[in-house]
């Protein structure tokens, strides 16, 4: 059983703030601190460029894609880190359109992120020649799958109401219509078990800073399944991602296996912070994790429909079915939020009317879930959210 008394000793949290927003910026695990000065002194600081070498700079993207890998379901050297997630979802989604020449249509839902969408977007205007994508709801996905479509592009957890899509059948069904299947995990990996090699998922992209506490603008993972990895074009085809980078040919050739999806120069100190964060997770059974989320998001559901009249659960009643954050509706969520996040409980606001909380059983219990139901009803009672400062919009919500 994993020991969450013990993971919880591994954040640092300020005093008086209940942090449920874990799904949006995971917490400093306390180690970051020494790891990342460590890196700045010993390392940049005394080794200069023999780092690359001498401290395991250039390896890193494949070290830590290997730590990410096992928390994915998916085998050593399937995994490698670098640039934001975005360029991920480009990157994964080229390589995939590639795979199924004679197809046009890239498939995806209305749940997705409006990043992913836009990259797709961006992705069929360079492409011309026919290209669509075609944005269907995240129930009429299933119904949308045949012959015509050339990779199916979807966010396993919808970012905005936590709805879960099964990933084992819709691959499934992807594969038997010929369909190459991307899979974002942005909310997935570290809240939920993914199993991506039993699910036989072709690509999988997702970020480091939500629930893998990775820190603020941390590197994206990509993930391809080893039966393609070594025919599938990085597209993104940066140095890298080269065969022999330091043979500086004048012509691409890509590298081995997973190492073709690096691009250029990987962020050594941000892997430094998400190496020691990984740490967390030595000994972290993510079925455990599963089992404490879905208990700390059902008592949430349930205390906040008892106390809080005024909210409508935007999220499935169903713990099968969502992931690990829980969403409500009010007309008016985001001044609501902010006088929360004042009263020391913080979540996000999503528009046009989603108050988010995240469950991340790592570093948060039952009675904090309780003390932030209690700050709620409070501030929905008393009023005191309807006040104009509360309306200012800020530019991250
Ligand atoms: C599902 C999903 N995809 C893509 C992104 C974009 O990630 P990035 O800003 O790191 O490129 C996000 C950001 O939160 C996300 O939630």
């Amino acid at each position: 059983m994993t020991d969450f008394a013990k993971t919880r000793a591994l954040f640092r949290l300020p005093e008086g703030v209940i942090y449920l927003d874990g799904n949006s910026l995971g917490p400093l695990p306390i180690a970051a601190e020494a790891r990342v000065a460590r890196t700045l002194t010993e390392e940049w600081g005394k080794q200069l460029i023999r780092g690359w070498n001498s401290a395991g700079w250039m390896s890193a993207p494949r070290s830590i894609g290997d730590r990410v890998a096992r928390l994915i379901g998916a085998p050593a050297g399937s995994v490698v880190m670098g640039d934001t997630l975005s360029i991920k979802v480009f990157q994964a989604l080229a390589a995939a359109a590639a795979l199924r020449p004679d197809r046009r249509i890239i498939l995806s839902d209305s749940g997705n992120f409006p990043s992913d969408l836009y990259m797709a977007e961006g992705l069929v205007a360079a492409l011309g020649r026919g290209y669509q994508l075609q944005v269907v709801a995240p129930e009429a996905v299933e119904a949308a799958i045949d012959d015509r479509v050339a990779v199916m592009m979807l966010t396993e957890v919808d970012y905005r109401t936590g709805r879960l899509h099964d990933m084992a059948a819709l691959t499934e069904q992807a594969h038997a219509a010929g369909v190459v299947t991307v899979w974002d995990l942005a909310h997935s990996a570290g809240a939920l078990p993914v199993a991506l090699e039993r699910c036989d998922v072709d690509f999988a992209v997702g970020c480091t800073y939500k629930y893998l506490n990775g820190g603020p603008g941390a590197p994206a993972f990509i993930y391809v399944a080893p039966r393609l990895a070594g025919v599938a074009q990085p597209i993104l085809s940066g140095w890298l991602g080269h065969e022999a980078p330091f043979a500086f040919d004048l012509d691409y050739r890509a590298g081995p296996g997973i190492e073709r999806m690096r691009v250029g120069t990987p962020p050594i100190i941000a892997l430094a912070a998400l190496d020691a964060a990984l740490d967390v997770w030595d000994g972290v059974a993510m079925e455990d994790v599963r089992r404490q989320s879905i208990v700390l998001s059902t008592l949430f559901i349930e205390q906040v429909e008892a106390r809080c009249a005024s909210l409508t659960l935007a999220s499935s009643r169903d713990a099968k079915q969502r992931g690990s954050q829980v969403s409500f509706r009010h007309k008016d969520a985001y001044p609501v939020m902010q006088a929360l996040i004042e009263a020391g409980v913080i979540g996000d606001f999503r528009a046009p009317d989603c108050l988010r909380f995240g469950f991340t059983p790592l570093y948060i219990g039952a009675a904090e879930v309780l003390d932030a139901v209690a700050t709620l009803e409070r501030i929905l009672n008393d009023g005191s959210w309807d006040q104009p400062r509360y309306r200012q919009k800020a530019a991250v919500t």
